[in-house]
């Protein structure tokens, strides 16, 4: 698996300073600030996420059910018979669920998710609802290699599912870089299922992220909260909006914490100067075509096998093959 941060290709050990930590400290150490979008999701942030996804305005999750109802038999076809279903960033389990009934040959199912708690909460509940089923779930950063289950990789054939837009949470080449190396974690015969939000009209997309409630402003403000719990910080949230905009040139919404004042703070032993107006770049969420995810895949390794769209086109599941890896050729 890829580091995609700048921190070391490996899951950070317990002894050494957090990793959150160092990130916090040497993102807001630059200019501009910034802060990796992981970090949303201790416990009270995955609850809001589950929140973000019931908002009128929040339309993803509803596309992508919609595709998994309709299309979940298409999409199972490509899955193997005995095989294990590997979920990065596995969240509620809300999606798998469909994907699980429409393909009652998987054998293993591995949610990987960052999010501890909800990891374990989610598990117990999908075994009692799927008993046949072996869940091993596995908390892991996906961005850092981990370890597979054991059942797992006994199983004929691995199949990654990466639904909820979160490769557009990645830097364009840090998603090439992800699927390259899971496809070298998922081996020889695997295919890879992503759902990927599409470029639309930038009124949409703003909504989206500008809920008239408010949670998505909380989910970006709780990173103060958590960062004050877990890091000594004195952040205080009435200091900073939520700031959320659709970059058109670089298709991609931009979520930022703008500090409404000049202020210092502290956290994890340092003091952060701010001025009026400056933002922590909290996340990005790039918008796709099918053709650019499409050729991204193919870029490293993955072959195109089948796309499916909501009704209206916003949203988009798509399904992978890895390549043979290339033969050395037969001296002549
Ligand atoms: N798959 C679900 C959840 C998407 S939200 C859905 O489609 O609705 C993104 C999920 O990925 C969260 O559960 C979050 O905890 C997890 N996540 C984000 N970054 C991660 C990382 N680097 N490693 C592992 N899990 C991560
Ligand atoms: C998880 N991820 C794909 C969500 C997104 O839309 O980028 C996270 C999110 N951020 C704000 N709202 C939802």
């Amino acid at each position: 698996m890829v580091a995609v941060a700048r921190s070391p290709r490996r899951q950070p050990a317990q002894a050494e300073l957090p990793a959150f930590a160092q990130d916090v400290v040497e993102g807001l150490s630059g200019t501009p600030k910034r802060i990796p979008a992981k970090y949303f999701y201790d416990a009270a942030g995955s609850h809001l996420f589950e929140r973000i996804t019931e908002l009128p305005e929040y339309y993803p999750t509803r596309c992508e059910m919609e595709i998994l109802r309709a299309q979940g038999g298409e999409i199972a076809k490509l899955i193997p018979d005995g095989a294990a279903l590997v979920e990065f960033g596995s969240g509620s389990n809300k999606k798998v669920r469909l994907l699980l009934e429409a393909a009652p040959q998987v054998a293993v199912y591995v949610p990987v998710d960052i999010s501890g708690e909800m990891l374990a909460q989610e598990a117990a509940a999908l075994r009692a609802d799927f008993p046949k089923l072996k869940v091993t779930p596995v908390v892991a950063d996906f961005c850092y290699p981990f370890d597979l289950p054991a059942e797992a990789k006994a199983a004929p054939a691995r199949v990654g599912f990466f639904p909820g837009s979160t490769i557009g949470n990645f830097e364009p080449h840090e998603a090439a870089s992800f699927m390259r190396h899971a496809g070298r974690m998922l081996g020889a015969n695997a295919r890879l299922i992503v759902g990927v939000d599409l470029i639309k009209p930038a009124e949409v997309l703003n909504a989206a992220y500008n809920d008239a409630a408010g949670v998505t402003a909380d989910f970006n403000l709780n990173l103060l909260t958590r960062m004050n719990r877990e890091l000594s910080g004195n952040f205080r949230r009435d200091c900073f909006e939520h700031h959320a905009f659709y970059n058109r040139e670089r298709h991609r919404i931009e979520m930022h914490l703008a500090s409404l004042k000049r202020q210092k703070v502290k956290v994890a032993g340092e003091t952060i100067d701010f001025r009026a107006g400056e933002t922590i770049h909290t996340e990005n969420s790039y918008k796709y075509s099918v053709g650019k995810l499409n050729a991204l895949a193919r870029g490293v390794g993955w072959l195109p096998a089948g796309n499916w769209t909501d009704a209206r086109g916003y949203f988009s599941m798509q399904a992978f093959t890895l390549a043979e890896p290339a033969r050395p050729r037969p001296a002549l």
